[in-house]
């Protein structure tokens, strides 16, 4: 593996930084880039502390891995300083010079518009009227930051390089691909395409240079917000199955339906991807919790990962059984 791009294949929060920071660690990823905005949460918990990110990559786990932050990237200098302090992240950390500066403003304009927040149930963060700015041509890059001064990069340079010298490089997306702008529900969607190819467009690499796409899909299927979707449970069925989530960045309540393999079937389609991720497997069969080799799975588990498999034409390979990065079934090398 050299350039693997991780996805989320449904709307969201299916788990990728915990797969993100396994990979950064087991792959020895010489950079972690993070593409996306603020409003993206993802989890990691690891060595007994739990992260919330929502803009630096899930590869901080790996003390070796260099972090980035694509130009296609927005977020807010405030979430940024936070997250170097609780990551302990500084010097590993580099900005794109074009990288979007999401303000105040920006969240305040989000959070007075009626059609955002009550229908479409947008996180509030400012970044559709941020990215409203980028398209207009008036919003300010991190190099119009002086206090962004020392962390300033050439992202697309350090990536394509890195890849020239045969090192490994991981782009971590955000949300899944139901909640991109373009092959998303619209207008239930966010401000940006979340595919696997927008997510190279934010770095600036090439579709060549990709040697690996993992979607990531949970067991079950979760949607923060407005929107469509098939087979939804009441909310005390999701909490008697343990599927009712709280969202990292809102605090709000997930929605909860089973795993859709018709979306799952697209989803591999729309993003090219060789491989997939799935998690929570623990939280749908708990006899499976912890376990980190494929034969110890219980043969019902293992039938659902084989219905998976032969739904969307791609190979599970990392299958996630807890919540701790290391809680993972790796099964890339017997496949
Ligand atoms: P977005 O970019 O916001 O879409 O987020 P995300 O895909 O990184 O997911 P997020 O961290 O918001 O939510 C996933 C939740 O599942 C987190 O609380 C993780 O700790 C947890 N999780 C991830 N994998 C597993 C797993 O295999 N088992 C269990 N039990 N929990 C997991
Ligand atoms: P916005 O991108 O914050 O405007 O939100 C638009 C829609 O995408 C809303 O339905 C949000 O709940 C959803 N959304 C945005 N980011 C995430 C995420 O990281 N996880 C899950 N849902 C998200
Ligand atoms: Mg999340």
């Amino acid at each position: 593996m050299s350039l693997a791009v991780l996805v989320g294949g449904f709307f969201g929060d299916e788990g990728k930084g915990k797969i993100a920071a396994y990979l950064s660690l087991k792959d020895d990823m010489s950079i972690g880039v993070r593409t996306g905005a603020i409003n993206a949460g993802h989890t990691v918990v690891f060595n007994g502390s739990k992260y919330k990110l929502r803009i630096i990559p899930s590869a901080f786990v790996n003390r070796r891995s260099r972090l980035l932050i694509a130009a296609g990237a927005l977020f807010s200098l405030d979430v940024l300083k936070k997250e170097l302090e609780a990551t302990q992240a500084y010097g590993r950390v580099g900005v794109d010079y074009k990288s979007g500066i999401i303000t105040e403003e920006h969240q305040k304009r989000a959070r007075m518009d009626e059609h955002l927040m009550k229908r479409v149930g947008s996180t509030g963060t400012g970044v559709g009227a941020a990215m409203v700015e980028r398209v207009l041509r008036t919003l300010k890059l991190a190099r119009d930051y002086d206090e962004l001064k020392e962390l300033l990069t050439d992202v697309a340079a350090e990536v394509n390089n890195a890849l020239d010298r045969g090192e490994n490089v991981l782009i971590e997306a955000t949300q899944g691909c139901y909640l991109s702008l373009y092959h998303g529900t619209y207008p239930f969607v966010t401000s940006r395409d979340v595919t696997a190819s927008a997510a190279c467009s934010e770095v600036g690499v090439g579709p060549k240079r990709v040697d690996e796409v993992i979607v990531v899909f949970k067991s079950y299927v979760t949607r923060v917000g407005g929107g469509p979707l098939e087979g939804e449970l009441p909310e005390e069925e999701a909490a008697r199955r343990g599927w009712l989530e709280v969202a990292t960045v809102t605090g709000r309540k997930r929605r909860s339906a089973p795993f859709n393999y018709e979306l799952a079937r697209r989803a591999v389609m729309l993003n090219g991807a060789t491989q997939v991720a799935l998690t929570k497997l623990d939280v749908l069969f708990p006899e499976c919790r912890g376990t980190r080799r494929y034969d110890e799975l219980s043969s019902a588990a293992k039938k659902f990962i084989d219905d998976i498999e032969a739904a969307v034409g791609a190979p599970v390979t990392l299958i996630g059984t807890g919540e701790d990065v290391m809680d993972i079934v790796d099964r890339r090398g017997e496949l």
